[in-house]
């Protein structure tokens, strides 16, 4: 392929009409991408395991998503949601439906994460006729009114904005490296007895419409739920009438290493929340459910003018098909026990590295001033990014003080790209 050429080199210094409001990692200027490499206007390549924020999860230019997404655009590109059917939609639907359990068969397409968490929690609201939501401390959901009123993992992100959506509630996270020195059990039998307490002081449950959680938070720092913790929550689910929403916006499609993030623990949410890697960066999301759920929430309950825009379903088919046709889910997995080694080798070298987690190839690196103390270091982990950057690598922080660094690789990478993403990490671990 003809690499792109650019006449704007540093588009930093041009961008004076773009907002600053959006918060940016890094202050390049990109050009093109194409599979695995990013490449900045200067013509140098970066190996990119940031992926816009695990959204393009088969790389770039990937040229099966890539050829589906031109055949569409000639064919039709307006959304055709209100008027009627597109092939693209009703197929992706379908195949969508077949990635998820029993008895989860009915989508909704919308356009960003957001959408989706504000479509479940009103699905959610109108189906139970209950108000309550639960929610967890340090969950990232998203930007619009309603996510942003279930979004704890900054302060920033609430500031300013109240009154938030009322009937919201917050309790614990089990994230068991910074709370619970590491105890899994312990993380998950104190959290799920302090919901408890706020069903028997603060809300009944018999009010509550639905718990929604992340099964690795994502923003929040790459905590996983431990699986008792999400097998409690369906118990409370089930026994009191609550709706639980899975929130797979960032770790769905196979970056756990399991198609779904609640598949670890064997449960089958009410509502699953699905963006990001669903059109390898074109805007969709959706939210799936049994189809029960979507009768009751009624006919133009809720709706959207772009949702299921027919181009980014037909990328969204060519995703899947790919992830069936090469095995993804099964390599993601394999290629996620890599990173893993590698990475627990460079923490064995470096007290720096107070802890390595998280399934799959969605991997979080807490950096810490030393381990004894276990205080987070989000300078560090700042640094790091900018000079694994530096040295050609893209990756991300997340964590209240941008603490950990997130691995979020293509679920496509090969075994020599997680070495080559090891060793730079490793050279600007040395020399930072
Ligand atoms: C877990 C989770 N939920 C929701 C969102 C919001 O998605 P979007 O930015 O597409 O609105 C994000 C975005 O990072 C996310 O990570």
């Amino acid at each position: 392929m003809d690499e792109p050429v650019t006449s704007v080199p540093d588009l930093a210094a041009q961008a004076t009409h773009l907002s600053p409001v959006l918060g940016r990692y890094f202050e390049r200027s990109w050009s093109h991408g194409i599979g695995h490499r990013l490449y900045d206007t200067a013509g140098r390549g970066y190996l990119d395991f940031a992926n816009g924020i695990a959204v393009t999860a088969l790389g770039h230019a990937h040229p099966r998503v890539t050829a589906a997404i031109h055949a569409q655009a000639d064919r039709l590109i307006g959304p055709t949601g209100a008027i009627g059917y597109a092939e693209p939609v009703v197929t992706l639907a379908r195949m969508l439906a077949q990635t998820l359990p029993d008895p989860i068969d009915t989508v909704m397409f919308l356009n960003s994460g957001s959408e989706a968490i504000d479509g479940a929690l009103k699905l959610a609201r109108r189906v139970t006729g209950r108000p309550g939501i639960v929610a967890f401390r340090g969950g990232f959901h998203g930007r619009t009114f309603g996510a942003t009123s279930v979004t704890t993992s900054n302060i920033n992100y609430r500031t300013g904005y109240e009154p938030l959506l009322p009937g919201v509630y917050f309790s614990p996270f089990p994230g068991a490296y910074r709370t619970f020195g590491g105890d899994e059990d312990r993380a998950t039998t104190e959290c799920l007895r302090i919901l408890e307490s706020l069903f028997e002081t603060v809300i009944a449950p018999s009010s509550v419409a639905a718990i929604l959680i992340e099964p690795v938070q994502g923003e929040g720092g790459y905590n996983p739920a431990p699986a008792a913790f999400l097998q409690g929550l369906r118990a409370l689910c089930d026994e009191h009438g609550i709706l639980l929403i899975a929130d797979e916006v960032q770790t769905g499609y196979g970056r756990t290493g399991r198609m779904w993030g609640f598949e670890h623990a064997g449960i089958v949410p009410d509502i699953v929340a699905v963006a990001k890697a669903i059109a390898n960066g074109l805007p969709l999301s959706a939210i799936a459910t049994r189809r029960e759920l979507q009768e009751r929430w009624g006919r133009s309950a809720h709706g959207s003018t772009y949702g299921g825009n027919p181009v980014a379903c037909a990328a969204g088919i060519a995703v899947l098909e790919t992830i069936a046709a090469e095995d993804l889910i099964a390599s993601a997995a394999r290629r996620g026990a890599e990173l893993t080694a590698g990475l627990g080798r460079l923490k064995a070298e470096d007290d720096r590295i107070g802890d390595v987690r998280g399934p799959g190839l969605m991997i979080g690196v807490e950096l810490v001033r030393d381990r004894a103390t276990g205080e987070p270091d989000g300078n560090l982990a700042t640094a790091l990014v900018a000079r694994a950057a530096e040295l050609g690598l893209l990756v991300l922080s997340c964590g209240l003080s941008h603490q950990v660094v997130r691995w979020i690789p293509p679920i496509d990478v090969t075994s020599a790209e997680i070495s080559e993403g090891i060793e730079i990490f490793g050279e600007a671990l040395r020399t930072t």
